[in-house]
């Protein structure tokens, strides 16, 4: 069986990685690339997916979105994704045109059109999702669930309390949540922990062209340590295939949209404020050494 999925990203390293899984794997069928402004300018995260996209042949539609978060000054994460978000490999040039519709339109249309319930992942921060809600709430009910990367229980990586895709938009993130669509929180507690260590990433051009662009993409994020890179986006893909390898915890999220935690996401633990009730399954832990075998195991898979 197949899940059917839509990858909201701004590309980015590890949406890059991300984006290949989702479009190589056969249990994923990936319907839709909608961009976002994020790591880079959304110029910049459409014509990485592009770049994605071209790189393997496939015809996945890409649709442009937001060029800002909803309120907040945009900053973005150039100084770990480097000035162009995917620097390290030369892509090819003749890039697929993006739709002409925008990511909104686009995300309407697909979930709509789908004859079934459709798994929305977003990578970047959720601009494009709470536009949607906003604009057409009528897709929350064509939406099986979402599978988000974003957050944290602990400390954030932008701030001390936040995590930065939640961070660039946090109203945004605030509107996903209350938006009563399941959600599964894929958040820093685990992606901190399960680190593509550097013997994976090495093995990783041996294996073949699309090893060697992983590589030569991954070698060049900032965020690097003596343990490994955290490859946070590819998590979520990670979740889809082996929801057995994470375990998640029913809880309430709450996220902050202003003061010092501005983008911080609070995890109700002790159903102290809504009344045992919850909107996200939280990822609290993961098999790293299965995620990183399951890594390598997916670009041996492919076939270029
Ligand atoms: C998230 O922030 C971005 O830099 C990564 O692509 C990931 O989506 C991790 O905090
Ligand atoms: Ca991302």
């Amino acid at each position: 069986m197949t899940t059917k999925i839509i990858m909201d990203t701004d590309p980015g390293i590890d949406d890059a990685a991300a984006l290949t899984m989702a479009i190589n794997d056969p249990s994923i069928d990936l319907k839709l690339i909608t961009t976002v402004a994020g790591n880079v300018t959304v110029d910049k995260t459409t014509i990485n997916a592009q770049k994605i996209v071209r790189f393997f042949n496939a015809k996945i539609p890409v649709a442009s979105g937001a060029e800002q978060p909803l309120f907040k000054d945009f900053e973005d994460a150039a100084r770990i994704h480097g000035e162009s978000g995917m620097p390290g490999y030369d892509f090819p040039t003749d890039l697929p045109k993006p739709l002409d519709k925008t990511a909104v339109e686009a995300l309407h249309d697909e979930i709509m059109a789908s004859d079934e319930p459709i798994t929305l992942v977003p990578t970047g921060s959720y601009t494009n999702i709470a536009l949607l809600f906003s604009e057409y709430p009528e897709v929350k009910s064509h939406i099986k669930e979402i599978v988000a990367m974003g957050g944290a229980l602990g400390k954030g990586n932008m701030t001390s309390a936040a995590e930065f895709n939640v961070f660039t938009d946090p109203d945004a993130a605030a509107i996903m949540y209350k938006s009563g669509v399941p959600i599964v929180m894929v958040g820093l507690d685990i992606t901190m922990k399960a680190l593509l260590t550097h013997e994976s990433i090495q093995e990783l051009p041996q294996i073949s062209e699309t090893g060697k662009m992983l590589h030569d993409i991954i070698v060049n994020d900032g965020d690097n340590s003596d343990k490994g890179i955290a490859m946070h986006d590819v998590n979520t893909i990670f979740y889809l295939l082996h929801p057995e390898a994470i375990k998640t915890e029913d809880m309430w999220i709450d996220v902050q949209t202003d003061g010092p935690a501005i983008g911080e996401t609070v995890g109700d633990i002790r159903g102290a404020y809504h009344d045992g009730k919850t909107n996200a399954k939280v990822s609290v832990d993961i098999d790293a050494v299965e995620f990183n075998k399951w890594f390598l195991e997916e670009v041996r898979a492919i076939k270029n």
